[in-house]
């Protein structure tokens, strides 16, 4: 297989990582280029065995998949290179985000099946949540599959529906981390220093998630495990609304996936 992104950022390379330690691909089925020569590409090339090159007409010959990787305001420039090379049989797959399939299309003048994936950061710990679709002739789709599971999960939508797997689990995280945040701040008002508030958020943090992760149970389920009747955690929960929080979460969410709609209504104009 001949894999070739364009750009070797923070999200190509948490892509290309996944799929060399997950064994999907052999680091000389992966090429890179990016728009300048430099250390991080060399750094690549040098300890994980990927090829590097800059001469399109070789990268784009007999490639199986093209990923964009660039930003979406360096996508003009990506496409001039990718135009005049891409071959018939080559599919192509943008992780740029509020970028639409059409204006992918559109800008490198193909008929090629292109798919689009959203990640998150979680993929440089190979748990990242990819929203996933695809134009109407993308049909090998278990291929592309699992390689984007080498670097987490996969929900297929339709691309309407980007605009929530943005709001969900593109920014998702930040919201998640913006809570612990609050929560350490408020530690050091119940009188904490800095240091422990931060060190009991983290831990508390990490034990959830391994819980999350480790157990069968609702969060639901979790939450009650841990509730006695009449005790110190019941009284805190009894204080926190949580049709409150709900509608705070929902307000954020839907801010999130409307600012997402804009975006994508911006580049159509
Ligand atoms: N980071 C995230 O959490 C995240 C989540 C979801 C989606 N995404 C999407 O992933 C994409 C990349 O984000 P990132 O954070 O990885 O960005 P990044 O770290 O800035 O990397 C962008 C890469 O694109 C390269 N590039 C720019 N112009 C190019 C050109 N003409 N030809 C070839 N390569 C070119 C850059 O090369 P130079 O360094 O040489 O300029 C760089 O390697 C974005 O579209 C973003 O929307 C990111």
């Amino acid at each position: 297989m001949k894999i070739v992104f364009y750009g070797a950022g923070n999200m190509a390379s948490a892509i290309f990582i996944g799929m060399i330690e997950n064994q999907v691909v052999e680091p000389s089925e992966i090429y890179l280029t990016s728009r300048s020569m430099q250390e991080k590409i060399k750094f690549f090339k040098e300890n994980l065995g990927v090829n590097v090159s800059y001469d399109d007409t070789e990268l784009l010959k007999d490639a199986d998949y093209v990923i964009l990787a660039s930003k979406p305001q360096s996508f003009p420039s990506v496409a001039s290179r990718i135009r005049p090379y891409l071959e018939p049989k080559t599919k192509v797959v943008s992780v740029m985000a509020g970028t639409q399939i059409k204006t992918v299309r559109r800008e490198l003048k193909t008929e090629n099946p292109i798919a689009r994936i959203m990640p998150n950061t979680n993929a440089m710990v190979r748990h990242s949540v990819n929203g996933i679709s695809y134009s109407s002739n993308f049909t090998d789709r278990d291929e592309l599959i699992e390689l984007m599971e080498s670097f987490g999960t996969t929900v297929t939508v339709e691309e309407d529906e980007m605009h929530n797997i943005t709001a969900a689990t593109g920014s998702g995280s930040a919201f998640l981390y913006y809570i612990y945040e609050k929560y350490a701040e408020s530690l050091m008002e119940l009188g904490f220093d800095e240091e422990e508030a931060m060190f009991l958020t983290r831990n508390l943090v990490i034990g959830a998630g391994k819980m999350v992760e480790d157990s069968e149970l609702s969060f639901s389920d979790l939450r009650k495990n841990i509730t006695s009747k009449r005790g110190t955690t019941e009284a805190g929960l009894d204080a926190l609304d949580g049709e409150s929080l709900k509608k705070i979460l929902i307000t954020t969410l839907t801010a999130a996936a409307s600012r997402s709609e804009e975006l994508s209504q911006d580049e159509d104009e």
